[in-house]
């Protein structure tokens, strides 16, 4: 595996600060964050419960813009970008998976799959979405409800949703969070494959040690600030 500088990076962050809210409940979160991650690499985000990581994911994610500094992901900008700019780049670039799953009630299985392709303009949408769905072992529950279905099948058409773009940045928050151990590890098995077989970047927020372990390399946020990077930010794994 190549060192981190031997490869372009897939995501520049430099001296980024974030505040979030409005008027007294303005909270100052994430505060001059410098990082580079390389293309294809997996790297895990640690740190203690409102350090920042979910923020800074959003950031990484083009779903918050930084206050100041530069952001840049898959090449593209996006401290400039308005948010039609920003929408479009993460449909392009960015596939996202969240604990909560995040599904369209309304929509089955296949329609929360195939949608966002169609509104990408992709008129393989359906044939792509039953692809995806397929490749999660959901082929038999296309038509399927999320209501109708268990929190990891849930889970696994959330990470088919966000590979179907076949994005070359992946970005998980605590993807494994509401899933049972042997689920939860099924889950992670799909993002380090898509992140192996596809070549893309994983960037996984989690407070799982095991999860993170499985990751290139860890990166510990505390109070809103990069702690330590590296193998060194878990305690007891080997370098
Ligand atoms: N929209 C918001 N407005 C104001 N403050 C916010 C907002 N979102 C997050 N914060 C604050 O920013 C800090 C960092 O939150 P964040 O969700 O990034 O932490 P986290 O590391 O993901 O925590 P956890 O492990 O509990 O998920 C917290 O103090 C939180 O209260
Ligand atoms: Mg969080």
């Amino acid at each position: 595996m190549p060192s981190n500088s031997e490869i372009a990076p897939a995501i520049r962050l430099d001296k980024v600060e974030l505040s979030l809210g409005a008027g007294a409940a303005r909270v100052h979160i994430l505060k001059g964050v410098s990082l580079t991650i390389g293309q294809g690499e997996a790297v895990g985000l640690i740190g203690p419960s409102g350090s920042g990581k979910s923020s800074l994911l959003m950031v990484l994610a083009g779903l918050e813009r930084a206050d100041s500094g530069t952001v840049t992901v898959a090449g593209q900008g996006l401290t400039g970008l308005d948010e039609d700019a920003l929408a479009r780049f993460r449909g392009r670039h960015v596939g996202i998976v969240f604990q909560a799953f995040h599904l369209i009630p309304t929509m089955t299985a296949i329609e929360n799959v195939a949608v966002p392709l169609e509104l990408a303009g992709r008129t393989d949408a359906f044939a792509r979405a039953a692809a995806e769905l397929t490749a999660v072992g959901l082929g038999a529950r296309l038509d399927h409800y999320p209501a109708q279905l268990s929190g990891g099948e849930q889970q696994r058409v959330a990470v088919a949703r966000a590979l179907a773009p076949e994005p070359r940045i992946l970005v998980a928050d605590e993807p494994t969070g509401n899933l049972d151990e042997a689920t939860g590890r099924q889950i992670m098995d799909l993002l380090f494959e898509a992140q192996a077989r596809r070549g893309a970047t994983l960037v996984i927020v989690t407070h799982d040690p095991t999860l993170a372990k499985r990751c290139d390399r860890t990166v510990r946020l505390r109070s809103g600030a990069i702690e330590t990077e590296g193998a060194a930010a878990l305690a007891g794994t080997p370098a």
